[in-house]
């Protein structure tokens, strides 16, 4: 995909362009540093598995990865973390203000690239994805801190949160190939699954991964006292006195016990049923492809979903 990539590369450096200096720097620090361009991808592959090649993939690509930015943006405030994509985060480097502030340039400008492309469906589509985002960051700060958080609701969040934007990536390509709602609905829901596999990766690999390879914090979790699968699926494994120790860490966001709580989460299996997890999602998403012509791009698909499950960064 690298000639397709640098042609969203071209559409998102040409539209991250503002008079105002300090967007330009921020939103290009941010940008530059990389990232996996996942969410672009999914626009792209489902584009050529249904057969269109317009231009105007691109013009989506690059405004799904503006979305994600302004979100990551967002959320490196909201979670106080210090590092992203291998770098200080922007609201380490810049401060909450101009982070928040750019994020919001960030979404906007997604929106006047949607409406540049001029299908109602599109837009429908990106402004539920974005507002069921803001409600799984929300979701999410209600259940901080909450040990007793139910796998469900965990569940909820992370749809929400991370699942959606995928969602809303591979559908675009069956409304940009004008496939009906039936190819639409099957492309949702590899992303909707693959989505969920990925944020179910990443709340693992934020135990037992590490910071170079991630280019994020490990341990981060522990520390804002988000209750994530690794972590619940060891509460209900663990003896009384561990249990204790682990509400404790997240009723506080106590790292201190960090190589505790790390070994009663490895000891209990845990980290394994999370991958399993994963991987069982990851499968949900291979056989949503079932209906799609077999092409070289359904194969890259189905691949990827594979790799999602293995992946340490
Ligand atoms: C990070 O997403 C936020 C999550 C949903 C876990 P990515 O892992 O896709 O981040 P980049 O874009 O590759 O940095
Ligand atoms: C991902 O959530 C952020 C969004 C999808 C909005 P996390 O907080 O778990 O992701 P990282 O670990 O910071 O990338
Ligand atoms: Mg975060
Ligand atoms: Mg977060």
């Amino acid at each position: 995909m690298a000639d397709d990539m640098l042609q969203v590369d071209r559409v998102i450096g040409q539209r991250l362009n503002s008079d105002v200096a300090l967007i330009n720097q921020i939103s290009s620090y941010i940008v530059n540093a990389g990232g996996k361009r996942i969410r672009p991808r999914l626009v792209l592959m489902f584009s050529e598995a249904l057969g269109f090649a317009g231009a105007e993939r691109f013009e989506l690509a690059a405004a799904v990865e503006f979305i994600h930015t302004a979100t990551l943006l967002h959320d490196d405030v909201v979670d106080e973390s210090s590092l992203r994509r291998g770098r200080q985060t922007a609201n380490a480097m810049f401060g909450n203000a101009a982070s928040v502030l750019v994020g919001d340039f960030l979404y906007s400008r997604a929106f006047q690239m949607m409406v540049g492309v001029n299908r109602m469906h599109v837009l429908e589509v990106l402004a539920e994805a974005t507002n069921v985002i803001a409600e799984g960051e929300v979701l999410q700060l209600m259940n901080m801190h909450d040990p007793d958080l139910s796998v469900e609701d965990y569940l909820r969040v992370i749809r929400y949160k991370t699942a959606k934007l995928f969602e809303a990536s591979a559908r675009l390509g069956a409304v940009l190939a004008d496939a009906g709602p039936a190819m639409e609905e099957a492309c949702a829901n590899y992303g909707r699954s693959l989505g969920t596999a990925f944020q179910l990766v990443d709340d693992l690999l934020d135990y037992e991964g590490d910071t170079l390879s991630m280019g994020k914090m490990v341990g981060d979790d522990l520390r804002e006292g988000k209750p994530t699968l690794p972590l619940l699926l060891a509460m209900a494994r663990c003896h009384d006195d561990e249990r204790q120790l682990m509400r404790h860490a997240i009723e506080h966001g106590h790292t201190a016990n960090l190589e505790d709580i790390l070994a009663i989460v490895r000891r209990t299996g845990a980290l394994q049923a999370t991958r399993e997890a994963a991987r069982a999602e990851a499968d949900k998403a291979c056989e949503a492809l079932s209906s799609l012509p077999d092409t070289n791009a359904r194969k890259a698909l189905l691949e990827l979903s594979a790799r999602s499950v293995e992946r340490n960064f």
